[in-house]
């Protein structure tokens, strides 16, 4: 988390970097902060919240001649997202904008008080700016080095020094890209956040130094310089706009129907390129979040449909665990961002034990797009809004297709077809999911249950009311509510009954009648009809492979929904971040 951009050019670099930071806001937007330099000075204006609080700051400030910055927009681990602690961070000569985190910061912390040293904040950021200075006598590459060889953890820097006027940048286990253009070259994140100005880039690999001037970007490894190839990103400038939608969580849950067709589309006209996992015995599904329950549906649909063994595990726990790979395995990563940093972790433990590793995966020049043996790509596009939409939509379309084909079940590509159309009609029906928040949107809590599959869809309509809208919610699988949980129900308590699996619909529904005894308002969200409750979301049937697809996106539009009633900021809900790259 925490987002980077630098500017070395002809121009006063502010413009660029408040545009850089507003595109990178969704990597965290506790604080936010600038630095502009020339020969004789550095000027760090910086300012707690959104970026809109930094720009007001700078416009009330008279800035510095300068053709030099960096800033940043912080997602807070070490130090409270005050002033103080926000980046850039000044330490002697050299001014530092990080994400990661410096796990080895209060040793090093301590070392350098002894040798006179002063810290302003309580950041681990500020102490990796002191080390480097520390080791600065007139060579920066060299000082870079010494330091990046004593700091452990993650980092991405973005650095300036007193008395020269080039950018210099590093990184090992966070995302940093160099971007260039015509007497103008930048560092950045993700390409985003400077795609107004180049779409020409080189992706920074760990443990290379970048020194970055107007007119030409060097890089070193290990003391060497090396030559790197300038990529063209494939996103426009428009990818990034909300297209007339108030939010781009409404943008990107209407794209779901042209993507899903786009996808599915390569796809269905050859099924060779759907990779067959009946060559394992065992399948590991590894993410987090929403990526993770989209491996659930993935579990259920390959255990259930194609016999195949599968083990789905939250990435922060299976790196740390004993796993036994007993068994001829696949890991399948799933991650929007292809960043997250447990994922990556997941998908390195497994590469360590010479496991095959397959991401289905947004950002093609991610990590864990590079990393693993095989890649299957969602083509999502950029997705903007911290809460994760299409690309969840993408991800469940990619496991049905490979459940569908390790199946070996009759031909239903016609059917599959129908699939982007239904789910446009689904969501054209925008009134339904509004009059229904209207109904729930007071509440202190909801619940979601269901099971098997639909236990899976609920875990990720549960996840999109509460982070986006901060009204309670909790998944259940149906038949687990009464060992506790139900106490919580009263009368007027919203719980959605998700039932789509024929074989245990009557079984969810008597779980059901348990809270609507209790007093539960029951909202059922089926592709069958189920008379006897307070409302209903119908939505056509189809092969179970693929059902899930029609369901999750009414739960995506009541969220949506409810948040905006409910006032909150529905593209940045408050403590998250897109791409989550600390442990
Ligand atoms: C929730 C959400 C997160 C992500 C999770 C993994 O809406 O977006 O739960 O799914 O942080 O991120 P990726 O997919 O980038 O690995």
């Amino acid at each position: 988390m925490c987002g980077i951009v630098g500017y070395v050019g002809k121009h006063n670099p502010k413009d660029v970097l408040l545009a850089g930071l507003k595109a990178l806001e969704y990597r965290g937007y506790d604080s936010a902060g600038i630095a502009l330099k020339n020969e004789d000075e550095t000027q760090i204006i910086k300012s707690v919240g959104k970026i809109k609080n930094l720009e007001e700051k700078i416009d009330c400030s008279s800035l510095i001649e300068s053709n030099i910055g960096i800033a940043h927009t912080r997602w807070a681990t070490h130090g409270a997202p005050t002033e103080n602690n926000a980046h850039p961070h000044h330490v002697g000569k050299v001014t530092l904008v990080h994400n990661g985190i410096i796990e080895n910061a209060s040793e090093i912390k301590e070392r350098l008080l002894k040798e006179g040293v002063k810290f302003n904040s309580d950041t681990d950021t500020e102490v990796a700016c002191g080390l480097i200075n520390y080791y600065y006598d007139g060579d920066e590459v060299k000082a870079i080095e010494n330091a990046i060889d004593e700091l452990t953890g993650s980092y991405a820097f973005g650095i300036m020094f007193e008395g020269n006027n080039n950018l210099y940048a590093v990184r090992k286990g966070s995302p940093l890209i160099v971007g260039i253009s015509d007497n103008e070259n930048y560092i950045a994140s993700d390409i985003t956040a400077i795609i107004n100005y180049t779409n020409k880039y080189m992706l920074l690999e760990e443990g290379e130094i970048a020194v970055i001037s107007d007119s030409e970007v060097k890089l070193f490894k290990d003391g060497k310089e090396i030559n790197k190839e300038v990529l063209t990103a494939d996103i426009k400038a428009e990818d990034k706009d909300k297209q007339g939608y108030e939010h781009y969580m409404l943008k990107e849950i209407m794209e779901e129907p042209i993507l899903l067709e786009n996808t599915l589309k390569t796809f269905l006209d050859d099924m060779s390129l759907v990779p067959d996992l009946g060559d394992y015995e065992e399948i590991h599904v590894v993410a987090c979040g929403s990526a993770m329950y989209a491996g659930m549906i993935g579990k259920a649909l390959l255990e259930e449909k194609a016999g195949i063994r599968v083990i789905c595990e939250v990435a922060s726990e299976y790196r740390y665990k004993k796993i036994i790979y007993d068994r001829k395995t696949l890991v399948i990563l799933v991650s929007q961002s292809g960043e997250t940093a447990d994922t990556i972790a997941a998908m390195r433990k497994a590469k360590e034990n010479g496991i095959d590793t397959l991401a289905i995966v947004n950002v093609k020049t991610s990590t864990i797009a590079r990393e693993t043996d095989k890649q299957i790509f969602i083509e999502a596009g950029p997705e903007i809004a911290v809460a994760t939409t299409k690309a969840y939509i993408l991800q469940v379309a990619i496991f049905g297709l490979l459940a569908y084909k390790a199946s070996h079940s009759e031909n239903i590509i016609s059917e599959i077809k129908k699939l982007p159309r239904y789910v446009k009609e689904i969501l054209d029906d925008r009134d339904r999911y509004l009059n229904l928040a209207k109904e729930i949107y007071k509440n202190n809590d909801v619940f979601f249950i269901g099971r098997k599959v639909d236990y899976a869809i609920c875990m990720e309509g549960s996840l999109k009311l509460k982070e986006v809208s901060y009204l309670h919610s909790e998944a259940y699988q149906a038949g687990e509510l009464k060992h506790g949980t139900i106490s919580l129900i009263e009368d007027g308590t919203p719980v959605f009954g998700i039932i789509t699996d024929d074989d245990i619909r009557d079984k969810t529904i008597s779980n059901i009648e348990e809270v609507k005894s209790r007093g539960a308002k029951v909202i059922i969200v089926s592709n069958k009809l189920v008379s006897g409750y307070d409302r209903q979301i119908i939505v056509p049937k189809i092969s179970e492979f693929f059902q899930a697809i029609l369901i999750v996106p009414c739960l995506q539009l009541i969220a949506y929904e409810v948040a905006k009633l409910r006032g909150c900021d529905i593209d940045k809900p408050k403590n998250l971040a897109k791409s989550v790259t600390v442990e």
